[in-house]
């Protein structure tokens, strides 16, 4: 079912989400369909429980390449729970970033470069990978949200946070999360 995405302002945002303690179930199953639905529908590179109002430590993602946007590196579509996060070397790099919780905009935020992730999927089955840039970006985003965290938080310089149409005029934009 496609749910409503909520948007910067709303408390719910600013939580932190619980940790998923039991797996495989119809719960889970729902949670997870609705989060497919409502990233299909917008579009979007991620999204997590918090943004349609499930705090829970879930999150989805994933990019198929695109020929419109030839930068932009493939993610496989994955279901990530109660994901740890743990930053390989202090190299951060900045790149811009969008929200479906901040629509219409786009920030250049500093994330770390290097990653290695590791979480459950929806059987509970441990995973871990070591990831770099792009996706690595992406899975830093959507674990922000299970923290409260919006992107527009870590900006650093915010001469470098505006509309999409004032920054990237005419300019068709890759996914947001
Ligand atoms: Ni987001």
């Amino acid at each position: 079912m496609i749910r409503e995405v909520l948007r910067m302002g709303d408390a719910r945002l600013l939580a932190v989400a619980e940790p998923v303690e039991r797996f495989a179930t119809p719960e889970l199953a729902a949670l997870l369909g609705d989060l497919r639905d409502t990233m299909a529908q917008l579009n979007g590179a991620g999204l997590a429980a918090p943004q349609i109002g499930v705090g829970l430590r879930v999150v989805i993602f994933g990019v198929r390449s695109n020929p419109r946007y030839p930068q932009v590196e493939e993610i496989p579509d994955t279901v990530l729970i109660n994901p740890v996060l743990e930053p390989i070397g202090a190299e951060l790099e900045e790149d811009w970033e969008g929200c479906l919780s901040v629509p219409g905009m786009r920030g250049a935020v500093p994330r770390h470069r290097h990653l290695r992730y590791s979480g459950c999927d929806e059987q509970g089955l441990r995973f871990e990978r070591t990831v770099q840039g792009f996706h690595a970006r992406v899975v830093q985003h959507e674990c922000d949200h299970l923290d409260g965290i919006l992107y527009p938080m870590r900006i650093r310089d915010l001469t470098k946070f505006g509309f999409i149409e004032a920054l990237f005029p005419g300019q068709d934009l890759p996914p947001e999360d």
